[in-house]
């Protein structure tokens, strides 16, 4: 792999030059307020910014946050963002009130070496997004303008063919960032030659957005605990009865093959807190898999699975946890997110928590942050990475 790095564009001296960064802003908002709930994400691109302010570059950030329209869309701003990002960074953040027109125009134009300007949504440009290579094109070709050089550092989009992402490190001199560079070598690890046992927990809603990771992963793991809304499908597949838990119809008959194939490798739930409703204040109780009521639905694994799943932890030297294992955000179904979390940390091993969700966990539960060995800040970037797919992000950097 040929990747230059932010050290190589930092030798060739970038005082005065503009440099284009990418990042992954993205980071989960309060509906009511639209305050921050986790600025992970921002903290983790300190590192690239801060060594290119110190270099005397003018620094253009361009970041996606949510999943606009194309079209500007005041609630997917991020203003509160460059506000935050100034904070953390101890000098004023430039921020651009649209992402490649008067306003991006004359921030951009008017930066002092040193200085810090923040692009609004690059999704309110229809151009970053699209299928089209000609209108993503156009688009790069607006972003570009605003650099002399192109670092990516935006490790949870690498996995999106998107203008900012893939065409325009196409048109200007690109660098990979340290965080980027940081979760490739951390995530070639798993993917290389781990250290045995290597388990790996994967919680979460959706089956549907998980089997190709398990696919990939089965013959690599020595372990697979399957946790979170997702284990209902499989429980299913074993012919267990799960009350109204999410389940996916379609996918039962995938599990159960998945199941045959696992030769043992799957863990699944032995017990799970069942709810009368969706709800932080309903009526809940934990009982055995094979005894859930029809009319309840499980929102947390149980203490029973919580022991077993700490116990194959307890083995491991390599661990990859993606997904939480209930509902963490209400308190009486976070137990089983909090205990296999701690169990992890607990563990003698190399650990990887992988994905925007189980980081914001990992914080929100108050977990402390060091005691993981990696925590990625990309959710779908790490599992396509795992998968083994092709990144365009990364593609792009190597050519
Ligand atoms: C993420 O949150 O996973 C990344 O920021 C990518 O966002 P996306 O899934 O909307 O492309
Ligand atoms: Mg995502």
């Amino acid at each position: 792999m040929s990747i230059r790095t932010l050290d190589d564009l930092l030798a060739e001296g970038v005082s005065g030059r503009r440099v284009l960064v990418r990042a992954d802003l993205n980071v989960p908002l309060d509906k009511q307020t639209g305050a921050i709930t986790d600025d992970g994400r921002i903290r983790a691109v300190l590192p690239t910014l801060g060594a290119l302010v110190e270099a005397g570059a003018k620094v253009v950030v361009c970041s996606h946050l949510g999943r606009p329209k194309g079209a500007p869309d005041p609630q997917f701003s991020l203003g509160p963002v460059a506000g935050r990002l100034g904070e953390l960074l101890g000098a004023p953040v430039h921020f651009a009130t649209d992402t490649v027109g008067d306003s991006a125009r004359s921030t951009v134009a008017d930066l002092a070496d040193g200085q810090v300007a923040l692009l609004e949504n690059l999704r309110f440009n229809a151009g970053e997004t699209s299928k089209d290579e000609a209108e993503r094109g156009a688009f790069a070709d607006q972003l570009a303008a605003f650099g002399d050089a192109y670092v990516d550092d935006a490790f949870g989009a690498v996995h999106r063919k998107h203008a900012s992402v893939f065409d325009v490190p196409a048109r200007l001199p690109h660098v990979a960032g340290r965080l980027v560079l940081r979760e490739v070598e951390v995530l070639s690890k798993l993917t290389g030659d781990p250290e045995r046992p290597y388990v790996v927990v994967l919680g979460g809603s959706k089956v549907s957005d998980k089997l190709a990771v398990i696919e990939a992963l089965l013959p690599t793991v020595d372990r697979l605990l399957i946790g979170g809304g997702m284990c209902f499908t499989f429980l299913k597949a074993q012919g267990l009865e799960v009350g109204t838990s999410l389940l996916e119809k379609d996918m039962v008959d995938t599990c159960r093959n998945l199941l045959e194939r696992s030769g043992g490798k799957i863990m699944l739930p032995v017990d799970v807190v069942v709810a009368d409703a969706f709800a932080p204040d309903a009526a809940h109780d934990t009982v055995r898999v094979d005894g859930i009521p029809s009319h309840r639905l499980g929102l947390d694994v149980g203490p029973e699975t919580v022991a077993g799943f700490s116990a194959a932890l307890s083995q491991a030297k390599t661990i990859f946890w993606n997904g939480p294992m209930g509902v963490f955000e209400m308190p009486a179904f976070a137990a089983g997110t909090r205990g296999i979390a701690e169990a992890i940390t607990k563990a003698d091993a190399f650990s990887v928590v992988g994905g925007g969700d189980s980081a914001a966990a990992v914080r929100a539960l108050g977990l402390d942050e060091s005691s993981f060995g990696h925590i990625s800040t990309g959710g779908g970037a790490s599992l396509e990475y795992l998968e083994g797919k092709a990144l365009p992000g990364i593609a792009a950097l190597e050519n």
